[in-house]
């Protein structure tokens, strides 16, 4: 370790998404050894005293705090990595960013665009390395299916569709808020499956096709009340139960997608497909290691939709995980972006999705809300120049 450059984290949320960024970190030097730096665990932060003492050792953290100020204070810290709920990205990214921290924080951006605004402003004012974990774009065969969009092997592309789909907030009885159903309550999470599952949708689809130039949106908000767990007491629910948009992307490609938390039997599914003049592609989390494929140029005898399984050492990623055959999961996503994110130090070079390319995301999601609640085609104002 003493010849390599050492960035040490500051960890602030300890809860899936901390567990999953540790992973990340932890697993760095076994899997992308000749890399100039690694990560140190230095800190991790999250408010209980008790719960983060436990989750320092239990993870391998040299230390730990209970306020994030204390984070961004301190000199023995060099990038923050923000798993907060989404109410807090922008006080601690701009204050990081004031500090000169390096900063890696948790999708979607913010709550709202003028967040986001003011959060890009401020860190690229302060010229701090950034990234955003849009982490599905490191799905090895999503990667895979942004190198043959690029290839040009698709043609011209007509249409992009996509999909998440979950179930867990069907019950009426279940609270709103606290530290458990943030997700639930607007004041926390900005909105409801909009910046929540259809941001992950919104940043493959520009990544992989281009701006979107304009959206027509519905939401629904099923259960109009419950009980908030702060107060106790039963009040109006607020974020998007569901949302469904279709759109123009700038290339002239038409844009169809559904997020939903009512969908009952499914749990996380996250596909999409990509029609173009000569070949498709189509891909689900739930077989994530699969990348679907049909190709119009195949001898006709032959030709059919092929599916992929994205193991081989020559697709993305896989050259360092075990061998042809063999799968990899969720989390190797995460290490991807910790990996590419510690890649993009040695080069100085930006690590996409940066806070600008989240921002245009967030633009996305905001035109969404607004065309839903005014029933009205709205322009995003995207401009995607990853
Ligand atoms: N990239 C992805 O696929 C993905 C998946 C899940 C969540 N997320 C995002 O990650 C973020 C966190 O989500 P999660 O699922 O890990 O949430 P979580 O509820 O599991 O964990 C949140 C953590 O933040 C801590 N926390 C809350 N307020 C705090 C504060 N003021 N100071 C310090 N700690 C505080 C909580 O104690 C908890 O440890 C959200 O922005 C969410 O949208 C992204």
């Amino acid at each position: 370790m003493s010849e390599k450059k050492k960035i040490r984290i500051g960890l602030i949320g300890t809860g899936l998404m901390g567990r999953i960024h540790t992973n990340g970190y932890k697993r760095l030097g076994d899997f992308f050894p000749e890399y100039e730096y690694r990560p140190v665990l230095q800190a991790a932060c999250s408010r209980r005293e008790d719960k983060i003492r436990e989750f320092a050792e239990q993870w391998g953290y040299a230390s730990y705090e209970t306020d994030w100020r204390k984070i961004i204070e301190r000199d023995d810290i060099d990038a923050v990595d923000i798993c907060t709920p989404n109410n807090t990205h922008a006080e601690i990214a701009i204050a990081a960013a004031k500090a000169g921290k390096m900063i890696l924080c948790e999708k979607p951006l913010s709550r709202t665009l003028e967040e986001a605004e003011e959060m890009v402003k401020v860190v690229e004012e302060a010229g701090v390395k950034n990234t955003v974990w849009y982490n599905y774009r490191r799905v090895p065969a999503v990667t895979l299916a942004k190198q043959i969009v690029d290839s040009g092997k698709l043609g011209k592309i007509f249409h992009y569709r996509a999909n998440f789909l979950q179930d867990w907030t069907i019950n009426p009885e279940l609270p709103q808020g606290g530290d458990a159903l943030w997700r639930l309550d607007a004041a926390a999470a900005g909105s409801g499956v909009t910046g929540d599952l259809l941001a992950h949708c919104i940043d493959t689809a520009m990544w992989l096709n281009g701006g979107i130039k304009d959206v027509s949106a519905m939401t629904e908000t099923f259960i109009k009340e419950r009980v908030h767990q702060g107060s106790g007491e039963k009040q109006k629910v607020e974020i998007d139960d569901a949302c469904a948009f279709h759109c123009h992307f700038d290339n002239g490609s038409l844009g169809l997608f559904e997020a939903t938390r009512y969908a009952r039997g499914h749990k996380a599914l996250y596909t999409f497909e990509i029609n173009g003049e000569h070949a498709s592609i189509r891909w689900d989390l739930h077989d994530l290691n699969r990348l679907e494929y049909f190709d119009h140029n195949d001898e006709p005898e032959v030709r059919g939709w092929r599916s992929v399984h994205v193991t081989e050492g020559d697709q993305p990623y896989m050259d360092r995980w075990w061998i042809p055959g063999t799968s990899i999961g969720y989390e190797h996503s995460f290490i991807h972006q910790v990996a590419d994110f510690f890649k993009s130090l040695e080069g100085n070079e930006p690590c996409h999705p940066t806070f600008r390319d989240a921002y245009e995301t967030q633009k996305v999601c905001e035109a969404v809300l607004d065309s839903a609640k005014s029933r009205s085609w709205k322009d995003t104002g995207v401009d995607w120049q990853e």
